[in-house]
């Protein structure tokens, strides 16, 4: 049975400012520059969300993306779409709010739901020109 990686692109908006609470305010700045602007800054996020697995016989599907679609909508861009990362994303409060660990903290939560389907790869994008890929490694 072929293996086949199917993929569906969610956006959302959100507010961030990069920050280690354990550096003092001169190194952030220093280390982090504009992303550090005290009073955030935004980002149009774009999520790839892939997920893998065999051709179901009955559909044609490898899982129907609407339903993907669905829940990424539910367990994700209804939690951080308009919302600051740092101050109203529980799940964001405890580490620095960069893409690297918001995807990680993405796939914590996407992994157990997209079953029977094996969830293969997390790509955000934060600009055109800047995106983060996890695989779960
Ligand atoms: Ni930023």
């Amino acid at each position: 049975m072929p293996r086949v990686t199917v993929t569906r692109r969610l956006r959302f908006n959100a507010a961030h400012r990069v920050h280690n609470p354990a550096l003092s305010d001169a190194e952030n700045a220093k280390l982090f520059g504009k992303c550090n602007n005290p009073n955030w800054h935004g980002h149009n996020y774009t999520l790839d969300v892939s997920v893998e697995g065999d051709i179901d016989e009955k559909t044609g599907y490898v899982c129907d993306l609407s339903k993907l679609k669905t829940i990424v909508e539910k367990e994700i861009v209804d939690v951080v779409d308009h919302k600051n990362f740092n101050l109203d994303v529980p799940f964001m409060r405890e580490v620095i709010q960069t893409s690297e660990n918001i995807v990680t903290a993405f796939w914590k939560i996407l992994a157990p739901k997209v079953k029977p389907g094996k969830l293969a790869r997390l790509v955000l994008w934060e600009t055109e020109n800047n995106y983060v890929e996890y695989t779960g490694r």
